[in-house]
This record gives C-alpha cells, sequence and structure tokens, in this order.
C-alpha cells in the first residue's frame, strides 16, 4: 500500500498507519521483500494459488507486530499463512520475523482487510484468526469494530466447511458484541463446550503483544467457531 493509497478519502481506517521511522533492514525488506509474497492487486485471491503446495491455508486479520503469525507459521511448516495488516511498522515487523525464521510459508498484506476479504477464493481456507481487535468502546463508534454482519458474511462465503474461526478479545463489550452477531447464525457452530472454556487460552495460542499488556476490562477471552 503506498503513501497515496493511505491518502485516499476511501480509505476509512481510524488508527494509525505508521509509527516510528523504519530502520534501514526493514524499509528493505518492505521494498524488496514485500511485493513478491503480497496478495494480488486484483482480481480474486486464491490461497492455494499464492501458496502453493501447504495442506491448509490460513488468515490472520490486524496481525500487530506479527508474533502469533510469524510463531504459527513456524510450528505448522506445512500450512500457508497470510497475514494482513495496514500499520506499516507491524508489517515490518513481521516481515523480519519472517526473514529471521526463513518462513517461506508466509505472505503479507499492507491494507484494510475488508477491502480484500469480498475478493477472497470462496471456500478456500481453513482458519482465520481475529486476535485482539481495536475495541472502539464507544458506542458511538460500534460501527468501527471489525466484526460487523459484513465481516460475517466475507468469513462465512470464504471459509471452507469445517474451517475455523478464533476471536480473541479481553474488552467485554466486544465479546458480547460477537457472542450477539454470531449466535443467531447457523453459518457457524460454537465450540465451547461449558461457559468457562473460553476464558482458558487455548494449547494452540500464542500470546500476542497487545495482549500481554492487559489493556482491556476483562481477562482474554477465545471464541472458537466452526463454519458449518
Ligand atoms: C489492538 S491491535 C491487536 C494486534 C494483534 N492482533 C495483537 O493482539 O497484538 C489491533 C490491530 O488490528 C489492526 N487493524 C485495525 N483495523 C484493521 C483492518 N480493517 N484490517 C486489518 N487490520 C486492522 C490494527 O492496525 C492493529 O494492529
Amino acid at each position: 500500500m503506498t503513501k497515496q493509497e493511505t491518502d485516499r478519502p476511501e480509505f476509512r481506517l481510524f488508527g494509525r498507519a505508521q509509527g516510528k521511522p523504519l530502520s534501514a533492514r526493514q524499509q528493505g525488506l518492505v521494498d524488496n521483500v514485500l511485493p513478491g509474497i503480497d496478495l494480488p492487486a486484483a482480481g480474486e485471491i486464491d490461497a492455494a494459488q499464492l501458496l502453493p503446495g501447504m495442506g491448509s491455508h490460513v488468515l490472520e486479520i490486524g496481525f500487530g507486530g506479527g508474533e502469533h503469525l510469524a510463531g504459527q507459521a513456524e510450528r505448522h511448516p506445512q500450512t500457508g499463512y497470510i497475514g494482513i495488516e495496514p500499520f506499516l511498522n507491524g508489517v515490518a515487523k513481521a516481515l523480519t520475523y519472517r526473514e529471521e525464521l526463513g518462513l517461506e510459508n508466509l505472505c503479507l498484506h499492507r491494507g484494510d482487510a475488508r477491502d480484500v476479504l469480498p475478493r477472497f477464493k470462496a471456500e478456500s481456507l481453513d482458519r482465520i484468526f481475529l486476535l485482539f481487535p481495536d475495541p472502539w468502546h464507544k458506542k458511538r463508534h460500534a460501527k468501527r469494530r471489525f466484526v460487523q454482519p459484513s465481516t460475517r458474511d466475507d468469513f462465512a462465503r470464504i471459509l471452507k466447511p469445517g474451517g475455523k474461526l478464533r476471536i480473541a478479545t479481553d474488552v467485554k463489550s466486544y465479546a458480547d458484541h460477537c457472542m450477539i452477531e454470531f449466535e443467531q447464525d447457523a453459518r457457524f457452530i460454537w465450540q465451547a463446550s461449558v461457559a468457562d472454556d473460553w476464558r482458558v487460552p487455548p494449547p494452540d495460542h500464542i500470546q500476542t503483544r497487545y495482549e500481554s499488556k492487559n489493556l482491556g476490562d476483562c481477562a482474554p477471552v477465545f471464541m472458537d467457531w466452526v463454519r458449518a
């Protein structure tokens, strides 16, 4: 994503798109590596074409500094990972992990996931992670939350039947918001068998940077659904 693109009026992100200046190494990765592992600029996005030869394909939305994304990609070299994040410094950090850990199974895109989700091929993903999305506490900002009927429809369309969705948050009103969004939707099957399940970090979870800061108003909850 170029500076001109982030300046476009239709670019509807509400957070920061860049923080402190990148190091020379990070800038080099953004200039020279990112274009080769980015999503196609137009047309359908087929994860299997982007990351061929992988047993399954996973998307992480808003990966922040990329700790969870890179950690998962390192643990599962036969799974293809795609990360989408608008914040340039986060993308640069993830590129650094990718290089240091030799993560050939990782593609990255700098941008707003809401712009690209509709371009993903139907039933093409095995899993989606949305971990600690920006909370937008105020009621009048609720429309800015990533979880909306439109993104729920995107998730339902692009996940394979049996594909998994995990949303984590440490903001009680966001957890409630997600439960209300998904509980009436027969396309998603709630996975926790007892109420307390969702308060226990799942065994495959890797703590994120944001999560470790304990900024929310409740302990982290992990909401897992399976696409019917
Ligand atoms: C609270 S941070 C959490 C980051 C990371 N998941 C973690 O737990 O450390 C929310 C992240 O979502 C990203 N984000 C916000 N809106 C987004 C969007 N529309 N598409 C993709 N990412 C987005 C932000 O840039 C930020 O990095």
